[in-house]
Protein backbone atom coordinates (compact mmCIF):
# COMPACT_ATOMS: atom_id res chain seq x y z
CA UNK A 1 0.00 0.00 0.00
CA UNK A 2 1.59 3.92 -1.02
CA UNK A 3 2.10 5.70 2.05
CA UNK A 4 1.34 9.53 2.24
CA UNK A 5 4.06 11.90 0.40
CA UNK A 6 4.79 8.94 -2.23
CA UNK A 7 5.11 9.90 -5.62
CA UNK A 8 3.38 8.41 -8.79
CA UNK A 9 6.09 7.20 -11.25
CA UNK A 10 4.35 4.94 -13.85
CA UNK A 11 0.65 4.97 -14.73
CA UNK A 12 -1.28 1.69 -15.16
CA UNK A 13 -1.40 1.33 -19.01
CA UNK A 14 2.61 1.66 -18.59
CA UNK A 15 2.64 -1.17 -16.02
CA UNK A 16 0.33 -3.38 -18.14
CA UNK A 17 2.22 -2.99 -21.07
CA UNK A 18 5.88 -3.70 -18.68
CA UNK A 19 4.38 -6.65 -17.58
CA UNK A 20 2.88 -8.08 -20.80
CA UNK A 21 6.48 -7.56 -22.00
CA UNK A 22 8.28 -8.73 -19.41
CA UNK A 23 5.85 -12.05 -18.92
CA UNK A 24 5.84 -12.92 -22.98
CA UNK A 25 9.44 -12.69 -22.82
CA UNK A 26 10.05 -14.62 -19.87
CA UNK A 27 8.58 -17.43 -21.14
CA UNK A 28 9.37 -17.35 -24.96
CA UNK A 29 12.82 -17.75 -22.84
CA UNK A 30 11.56 -20.45 -21.16
CA UNK A 31 10.18 -22.45 -24.03
CA UNK A 32 12.50 -21.48 -26.48
CA UNK A 33 15.29 -23.10 -24.19
CA UNK A 34 12.83 -26.08 -24.03
CA UNK A 35 13.24 -26.42 -27.48
CA UNK A 36 16.75 -26.25 -27.73
CA UNK A 37 18.16 -28.04 -25.31
CA UNK A 38 17.34 -32.08 -25.44
CA UNK A 39 17.70 -31.78 -21.68
CA UNK A 40 15.07 -29.26 -21.39
CA UNK A 41 13.05 -30.74 -23.40
CA UNK A 42 10.85 -32.05 -20.35
CA UNK A 43 9.31 -28.10 -20.16
CA UNK A 44 6.96 -29.66 -23.47
CA UNK A 45 5.54 -32.09 -20.88
CA UNK A 46 3.67 -29.01 -18.82
CA UNK A 47 2.10 -28.06 -22.79
CA UNK A 48 0.77 -31.07 -24.10
CA UNK A 49 4.75 -32.36 -25.69
CA UNK A 50 6.90 -30.50 -28.24
CA UNK A 51 3.95 -29.78 -30.34
CA UNK A 52 2.77 -27.96 -27.70
CA UNK A 53 5.86 -26.44 -26.58
CA UNK A 54 6.22 -24.54 -30.42
CA UNK A 55 2.30 -23.17 -30.41
CA UNK A 56 2.94 -22.06 -27.30
CA UNK A 57 6.20 -20.58 -28.31
CA UNK A 58 5.29 -18.97 -31.50
CA UNK A 59 1.95 -17.55 -29.81
CA UNK A 60 3.19 -16.13 -27.54
CA UNK A 61 5.29 -14.40 -29.54
CA UNK A 62 2.74 -12.50 -31.10
CA UNK A 63 1.90 -11.16 -28.02
CA UNK A 64 5.29 -10.36 -27.24
CA UNK A 65 5.59 -8.53 -30.75
CA UNK A 66 2.28 -6.41 -29.68
CA UNK A 67 3.71 -5.52 -26.51
CA UNK A 68 7.17 -4.16 -27.97
CA UNK A 69 4.89 -2.15 -30.70
CA UNK A 70 3.35 -0.28 -27.40
CA UNK A 71 6.53 -0.31 -25.23
CA UNK A 72 8.87 1.33 -27.89
CA UNK A 73 5.79 4.03 -28.56
CA UNK A 74 5.22 4.85 -24.69
CA UNK A 75 9.03 5.13 -24.15
CA UNK A 76 10.98 6.53 -26.70
CA UNK A 77 10.63 9.78 -25.71
CA UNK A 78 11.76 9.39 -22.00
CA UNK A 79 14.44 6.21 -22.76
CA UNK A 80 14.98 6.03 -26.42
CA UNK A 81 16.94 9.35 -26.92
CA UNK A 82 20.27 10.37 -25.16
CA UNK A 83 20.93 13.69 -23.88
CA UNK A 84 23.81 15.42 -23.45
CA UNK A 85 26.10 15.95 -21.55
CA UNK A 86 24.55 14.33 -18.85
CA UNK A 87 24.06 11.10 -20.31
CA UNK A 88 27.23 10.49 -21.76
CA UNK A 89 28.64 11.85 -18.24
CA UNK A 90 26.31 8.91 -16.44
CA UNK A 91 28.02 6.46 -18.86
CA UNK A 92 31.60 7.11 -17.98
CA UNK A 93 30.53 7.03 -14.32
CA UNK A 94 29.04 3.68 -14.78
CA UNK A 95 26.37 5.21 -12.70
CA UNK A 96 27.91 5.04 -9.96
CA UNK A 97 27.47 1.33 -9.78
CA UNK A 98 30.98 0.07 -10.19
CA UNK A 99 33.27 2.40 -8.27
CA UNK A 100 32.48 5.51 -5.60
CA UNK A 101 31.36 8.74 -7.68
CA UNK A 102 31.31 11.76 -5.42
CA UNK A 103 28.19 13.31 -7.67
CA UNK A 104 26.52 10.94 -10.25
CA UNK A 105 25.19 12.85 -13.18
CA UNK A 106 21.85 13.60 -12.68
CA UNK A 107 19.25 11.28 -14.93
CA UNK A 108 15.44 12.23 -16.03
CA UNK A 109 12.98 9.86 -16.22
CA UNK A 110 15.47 6.91 -17.17
CA UNK A 111 19.49 7.18 -16.51
CA UNK A 112 21.94 6.43 -19.39
CA UNK A 113 22.06 2.53 -18.49
CA UNK A 114 18.09 2.36 -18.85
CA UNK A 115 18.08 3.87 -21.90
CA UNK A 116 20.86 1.50 -23.39
CA UNK A 117 18.78 -1.64 -21.80
CA UNK A 118 15.73 -0.01 -23.20
CA UNK A 119 17.20 0.28 -26.86
CA UNK A 120 18.56 -3.09 -26.42
CA UNK A 121 14.98 -4.75 -25.83
CA UNK A 122 14.28 -2.54 -29.04
CA UNK A 123 16.42 -3.89 -31.65
CA UNK A 124 17.02 -7.41 -30.31
CA UNK A 125 13.22 -7.84 -30.06
CA UNK A 126 12.58 -6.58 -33.35
CA UNK A 127 15.51 -8.91 -34.35
CA UNK A 128 13.51 -11.52 -32.56
CA UNK A 129 10.20 -10.99 -33.86
CA UNK A 130 11.34 -10.87 -37.45
CA UNK A 131 13.47 -14.00 -37.26
CA UNK A 132 10.66 -15.57 -35.64
CA UNK A 133 7.86 -14.67 -38.29
CA UNK A 134 10.30 -15.53 -41.19
CA UNK A 135 11.39 -19.14 -39.39
CA UNK A 136 7.55 -19.15 -38.75
CA UNK A 137 6.29 -18.43 -42.26
CA UNK A 138 8.96 -18.37 -45.06
CA UNK A 139 6.66 -17.07 -47.24
CA UNK A 140 8.76 -18.68 -50.14
CA UNK A 141 12.07 -17.12 -49.41
CA UNK A 142 15.21 -18.08 -50.46
CA UNK A 143 16.25 -21.12 -48.51
CA UNK A 144 19.49 -19.87 -47.65
CA UNK A 145 18.03 -16.71 -46.21
CA UNK A 146 15.86 -18.33 -44.00
CA UNK A 147 18.46 -20.20 -42.58
CA UNK A 148 20.42 -17.25 -41.49
CA UNK A 149 17.27 -16.71 -39.46
CA UNK A 150 17.93 -19.49 -36.86
CA UNK A 151 21.80 -17.79 -35.74
CA UNK A 152 20.34 -14.49 -35.51
CA UNK A 153 17.63 -16.05 -33.12
CA UNK A 154 19.92 -17.23 -31.06
CA UNK A 155 22.04 -14.25 -31.13
CA UNK A 156 19.29 -11.79 -30.52
CA UNK A 157 18.60 -14.45 -27.46
CA UNK A 158 21.87 -14.45 -26.00
CA UNK A 159 22.12 -10.46 -25.96
CA UNK A 160 18.60 -10.71 -24.01
CA UNK A 161 18.77 -13.08 -21.98
CA UNK A 162 22.20 -11.61 -20.56
CA UNK A 163 20.53 -8.23 -20.17
CA UNK A 164 17.45 -9.58 -18.93
CA UNK A 165 19.24 -10.70 -15.74
CA UNK A 166 21.05 -6.87 -15.33
CA UNK A 167 17.52 -5.68 -15.47
CA UNK A 168 16.32 -8.02 -13.02
CA UNK A 169 19.05 -7.32 -10.54
CA UNK A 170 18.59 -3.95 -11.04
CA UNK A 171 14.98 -3.40 -10.91
CA UNK A 172 15.37 -5.52 -7.59
CA UNK A 173 17.76 -5.96 -4.96
CA UNK A 174 20.14 -4.11 -6.64
CA UNK A 175 18.39 -0.70 -6.55
CA UNK A 176 15.69 -1.21 -3.42
CA UNK A 177 12.94 1.27 -4.35
CA UNK A 178 12.43 0.26 -7.90
CA UNK A 179 9.95 -2.53 -7.77
CA UNK A 180 7.08 -0.54 -6.41
CA UNK A 181 7.38 1.73 -9.76
CA UNK A 182 6.21 -1.39 -11.80
CA UNK A 183 3.76 -2.99 -8.63
CA UNK A 184 1.78 -0.33 -8.10
CA UNK A 185 3.60 3.10 -9.50
CA UNK A 186 4.01 4.63 -6.48
CA UNK A 187 7.49 4.98 -5.08
CA UNK A 188 9.25 7.03 -2.42
CA UNK A 189 10.46 10.88 -2.70
CA UNK A 190 13.76 9.90 -2.02
CA UNK A 191 14.02 7.13 -4.47
CA UNK A 192 12.95 9.55 -6.92
CA UNK A 193 15.26 12.44 -5.97
CA UNK A 194 18.11 9.70 -6.31
CA UNK A 195 17.24 7.58 -9.09
CA UNK A 196 15.53 10.09 -11.74
CA UNK A 197 16.33 13.81 -10.22
CA UNK A 198 15.61 15.63 -13.06
CA UNK A 199 12.21 14.14 -13.68
CA UNK A 200 11.25 14.99 -10.53
CA UNK A 201 12.51 18.47 -10.61
CA UNK A 202 10.40 19.25 -14.12
CA UNK A 203 7.28 17.49 -12.63
CA UNK A 204 7.50 20.12 -9.26
CA UNK A 205 8.14 22.74 -11.89
CA UNK A 206 5.38 21.91 -14.05
CA UNK A 207 2.94 21.09 -11.48
CA UNK A 208 2.20 17.72 -12.77
CA UNK A 209 3.44 15.65 -9.68
CA UNK A 210 1.38 12.73 -8.42
CA UNK A 211 1.46 12.89 -4.73
CA UNK A 212 -0.33 10.21 -2.52
CA UNK A 213 -2.64 11.76 -0.10
CA UNK A 214 -2.40 15.35 -1.42
CA UNK A 215 -5.66 17.11 -1.97
CA UNK A 216 -6.43 17.90 -6.02
CA UNK A 217 -5.10 15.01 -7.64
CA UNK A 218 -7.16 12.23 -9.24
CA UNK A 219 -3.70 9.92 -8.91
CA UNK A 220 -5.30 7.72 -5.90
CA UNK A 221 -7.86 5.96 -8.09
CA UNK A 222 -5.36 4.11 -10.03
C1 LIG B 1 10.48 -10.22 -13.55
C2 LIG B 1 11.32 -9.48 -14.16
C3 LIG B 1 11.34 -7.97 -14.21
C4 LIG B 1 11.36 -7.07 -13.18
C5 LIG B 1 11.39 -7.34 -11.69
C6 LIG B 1 11.38 -5.74 -13.79
C7 LIG B 1 11.39 -4.55 -13.09
C8 LIG B 1 11.37 -3.29 -13.67
C9 LIG B 1 11.36 -2.05 -12.93
C10 LIG B 1 11.35 -1.93 -11.42
C11 LIG B 1 11.37 -1.03 -13.83
C12 LIG B 1 11.33 0.48 -13.50
C13 LIG B 1 12.69 1.03 -13.27
C14 LIG B 1 12.68 2.51 -12.97
O1 LIG B 1 11.68 3.20 -13.14
O2 LIG B 1 13.74 3.01 -12.57
C15 LIG B 1 11.40 -1.62 -15.14
C16 LIG B 1 11.43 -0.92 -16.32
C17 LIG B 1 11.56 -1.49 -17.55
N1 LIG B 1 11.53 -2.84 -17.84
FE1 LIG B 1 11.44 -4.36 -16.50
N2 LIG B 1 11.38 -5.89 -15.15
C18 LIG B 1 11.35 -7.22 -15.44
C19 LIG B 1 11.37 -7.81 -16.69
C20 LIG B 1 11.51 -7.09 -17.87
C21 LIG B 1 11.67 -7.70 -19.18
C22 LIG B 1 11.73 -9.20 -19.45
C23 LIG B 1 11.78 -6.66 -20.07
C24 LIG B 1 11.98 -6.69 -21.57
C25 LIG B 1 11.95 -7.70 -22.33
C26 LIG B 1 11.67 -5.44 -19.33
C27 LIG B 1 11.73 -4.18 -19.89
C28 LIG B 1 11.70 -3.00 -19.19
C29 LIG B 1 11.88 -1.69 -19.81
C30 LIG B 1 12.14 -1.44 -21.30
C31 LIG B 1 11.76 -0.75 -18.79
C32 LIG B 1 11.82 0.80 -18.90
C33 LIG B 1 13.18 1.32 -19.17
C34 LIG B 1 14.25 0.77 -18.28
O3 LIG B 1 14.11 0.74 -17.05
O4 LIG B 1 15.24 0.33 -18.84
N3 LIG B 1 11.50 -5.73 -18.01
N4 LIG B 1 11.40 -3.01 -15.01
Amino acid sequence: MPEKGMIKATDLFERVVHWMLAGSCILLFITGLGMMFRELNFIGSFMGGLVGLKYVHNFTGIIFIVSLILATRMWWREAGRFEFPDDLEWIKQAGGYLWHVDHVAEAGKYNAGQKMFFLTVVGCGALMGVTGLIMWFPMGLPMGLVRWMYPLHAFGFVVLFAFFFVHLYLGTIGSPGSLPAMLNGWVTRAWAKTQHPKWLKEMEAAGKLEVYGEENKEAVSH
